[in-house]
């Protein structure tokens, strides 16, 4: 046998052992998909890996309108309001029930600062499988997901009051 033959068997073997490998190990329940406990090293490495691809992929051809219209800023803040706090907080808005048990972690969006406003639309309306962020495109139209986009933009340069004022649509 030639010695490219031989190379050849020993991959060949060597990926066959890792897919019995794996199958034996996800047959067997070792690993805890309970989300009061983190991911391994590799399977997180791996979901980052195939979510940061799967959306850079997808959200990069999505037409972005005028993000600093008043109006859109404004209506994203009371669907912001109604819908994100309790998982991804505002200024003023620290904590909630909910946030503490949720893996994935939801980003404190009062602090992230959210540049890429195509990759921000997408999530939004597709959401994440196997996370808790959900699609909101079942239940927004694509003119009130860019209103949320445009409000999440302002966020982390935001005040509380203001914040208040814009969710509630009164001061104070
Ligand atoms: C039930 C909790 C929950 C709610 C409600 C929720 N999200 Fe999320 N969201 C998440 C989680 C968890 C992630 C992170 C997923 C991951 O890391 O894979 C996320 C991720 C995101 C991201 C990506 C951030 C980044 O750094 O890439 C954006 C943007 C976002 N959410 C916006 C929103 C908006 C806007 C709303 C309301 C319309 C909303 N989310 C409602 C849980 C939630």
């Amino acid at each position: 046998m030639s010695s490219i033959a031989k190379a050849g068997l020993v991959v060949a073997g060597t990926l066959a052992a890792l897919a019995i490998g794996g199958v034996v190990y996800v047959g067997s329940g070792i690993y805890n998909i309970g989300a009061d406990d983190h991911h391994t090293k590799i399977v997180l490495a791996i979901i980052e890996q195939l979510r940061e691809r799967s959306i850079g992929v997808r959200a990069r051809t999505t037409h972005v309108p005028n993000l600093e219209d008043p109006t859109r800023i404004v209506a994203g803040a009371r669907h912001y309001a109604a819908l994100c706090v309790g998982c991804h907080l505002a200024p003023g808005v620290t904590k909630s029930d909910i946030r503490p048990g949720l893996y994935p972690h939801p980003p404190n969006l009062a602090q992230e600062d959210i540049r890429d406003a195509q990759r921000a639309f997408w999530t939004v309306k597709h959401g994440i499988k196997m996370s808790a962020m959900p699609a909101w495109g079942k239940t927004l139209d694509d003119a009130a997901i860019w209103d949320v986009v445009a409000f999440v933009r302002q966020m982390p340069a935001m005040t509380p009051e203001t914040y208040q004022q814009l969710s509630t649509g009164h001061s104070g």
